[in-house]
C-alpha cells in the first residue's frame, strides 16, 4: 500500500498533457475521473487478446472474455463486500436508477409513495416522476438545509405506510455532503420501505461494506471511479433481486424462449439483456483494484487537506466582501471533496472559460440539480471536485486563477 500523489499522478498519462500552454490542472473529476495505465492495459489487454462476446460461445476467446467479465464482477462484489449475483453490470448510475424504477417501480399501486430529496441529481428525479405519471405514485421530496444537506428531521414526518421507496444521494455532487444512511435506514425500514442510494459521487472513495450500511439497492457509475465511460453497477440484496421482475427483454437474460412464453435466467443476467459493455466491465475490475491498492486512511487525508485548502482558499479570496457564496458543508467531516461556489457578478461559464486558460478544468451550470439551484435562488455554480491525484499545485492554479477572473468580472 503507498500514497503519493506525485506518484499517481504519473500513473495517468492524460495528466502529463498541457492545456492553453499550462499543466493540466483537471478538477472536474465529479464529471469523470481520468483512467491510470493498470485500467488502460486491461482494456486494451482484453480488447486485443480476448475479445469476443460473453455467456453463449464455447471458442476460447468466447470463454476467455466470459471469464474475464465474471471475473471483473468478482472484483467489483469484493469491493463491495458484497456477493457477486448481487451486482449487475449496467451502463451506469443513471441506467441503474431506471432499472430499480421499472422493475420494482412495476410492483408499485397508485397511492404508493416514493421519496426523494431536493438534493438529488436529475437522475434520481426524472425516473420517479415518469413512475409517478406512468403508474399514479406519490413522489415527495425531503428538504435540504442551508448546508446543503438533506433535511434528515423531515423524514418522519413524510414516512408513512404507503412509504415503498426512499431514493436518496449518497455524497451530492453539488455540495459533497455525505448522507447519514445508518440515521436514516431504521426508520425507512420501520415502515417496511426499501432504500435506495445514488452512490456516484462515492465510489473513487475506496471499498466499503454495502451490505451492512443499511441500503437495499445502490448504484453508481464506472468512469467516476477511474474506469471506462459505459459501464456502471446496479447491487441490491439478492432476496430483493430474486423476487423482481425483469426490465429490458432479449439475449443473455432467458434460459428458454418459445413463441407462447419465456423462463428467464437466474440473477445477475436476468437484468443483463443484450450483449453488455464486456471491455468496460473488464476496466472496472482493473478501476476497483486500483483503488484498493491506494493506503485509503491516507488518501481521505490527503483530499480532506486539498478540500480544506480549496474552502480557506476562496474565504481568503472573498476578503469578506461576500462575493463568494459557498454552496455546501462549512468544514470538511462528512463531506468528499466537491466544492461549489457562485461568484456575485460573475456567470459560471465565464469563470470557467477564463480558468480553463489557466488550464484548470472546471464545471460551471446547474450540475444536474435544478431543483437545488431553486432552493438557493441560484441558476448555476462554479464546481471544483478533487481526485486522488489532484495536488496543492491544482488547488493554487485555481485559487490565482480565480482571483484573476474575480478582478476582471466583478
Ligand atoms: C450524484 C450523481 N448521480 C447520478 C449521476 C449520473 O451518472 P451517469 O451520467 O454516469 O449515469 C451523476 C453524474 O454526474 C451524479 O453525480
Amino acid at each position: 500500500m503507498s500514497f503519493d500523489p506525485a506518484a499517481i499522478r504519473a500513473e495517468f498519462p492524460i495528466l502529463q498533457r498541457e492545456v492553453r500552454g499550462h499543466p493540466l490542472h483537471y478538477l472536474d473529476n465529479a464529471a469523470t475521473t481520468q483512467m491510470p495505465h493498470a485500467v488502460l492495459n486491461a482494456v486494451h489487454d482484453h480488447e486485443t487478446k480476448h475479445r469476443a462476446n460473453v455467456l453463449r460461445g464455447v471458442h476460447t476467446l468466447a470463454e476467455e472474455s466470459t471469464e474475464a467479465y465474471e471475473q471483473a464482477r468478482g472484483h467489483v462484489a469484493r469491493f463491495l463486500s458484497a456477493r457477486s449475483e448481487e451486482v449487475i453490470f449496467t451502463s451506469g448510475t443513471t441506467s441503474a436508477i431506471n432499472l430499480v424504477a421499472h422493475s420494482l417501480g412495476n410492483t408499485f399501486a397508485e397511492g404508493d409513495e416514493v421519496i426523494v430529496s431536493d438534493l438529488e441529481h436529475h437522475s434520481n428525479i426524472v425516473p420517479w416522476q415518469m413512475l409517478r405519471d406512468r403508474k399514479g405514485i406519490v413522489l415527495k421530496f425531503l428538504p435540504v438545509t442551508n448546508e446543503g444537506r438533506i433535511d434528515l428531521d423531515a423524514l418522519d414526518a413524510l414516512l408513512t405506510a404507503r412509504t415503498r421507496l426512499v431514493s436518496l444521494v449518497h455524497v451530492s455532487n453539488v455540495t459533497g455532503a455525505e448522507l447519514d444512511v445508518r440515521a436514516v435506514a431504521e426508520k425507512i425500514h420501520a415502515v417496511g420501505a426499501k432504500l435506495m442510494l445514488d452512490g456516484a459521487q462515492r465510489m473513487a472513495h475506496g471499498p466499503f461494506d454495502l451490505p451492512t450500511m443499511g441500503a437495499d439497492f445502490y448504484a453508481f457509475s464506472g468512469h467516476k471511479m477511474y474506469a471506462p465511460n459505459g459501464i456502471g453497477v446496479l447491487w441490491a440484496r439478492q432476496e430483493i433481486l430474486e423476487d423482481l421482475p425483469p426490465f429490458q427483454g432479449g439475449g443473455e437474460m432467458i434460459l428458454a424462449v418459445t413463441r407462447e412464453k419465456t423462463t428467464f435466467a437466474a440473477i445477475p443476467h436476468r437484468f443483463e439483456a443484450g450483449t453488455p459493455p464486456i471491455a468496460q466491465a473488464v476496466g472496472l475490475g482493473a478501476a476497483v483494484r486500483w483503488i484498493e491498492s491506494l493506503d485509503q486512511s491516507r488518501a481521505e487525508s490527503h483530499l480532506k487537506a486539498l478540500t480544506g485548502r480549496t474552502l480557506d482558499g476562496l474565504a481568503t479570496l472573498d476578503k469578506g466582501r461576500g462575493l463568494i457564496q459557498m454552496l455546501g458543508p462549512s468544514g470538511t467531516q462528512a463531506r468528499m471533496p466537491v466544492v461549489s461556489f457562485s461568484v456575485n457578478g460573475a456567470h459560471p461559464h465565464d469563470i470557467c472559460q477564463m480558468l480553463d486558460g489557466f488550464g484548470v478544468a472546471l464545471r460551471g451550470g446547474h450540475h444536474c440539480a435544478q431543483i437545488l439551484m431553486d432552493c438557493f435562488d441560484l441558476t448555476g455554480t462554479t464546481r471544483a471536485s478533487l481526485a486522488v491525484y489532484n495536488t496543492t499545485e491544482d488547488v493554487d492554479a485555481l485559487l490565482t486563477g480565480l482571483d484573476q477572473a474575480i478582478s476582471r468580472l466583478t
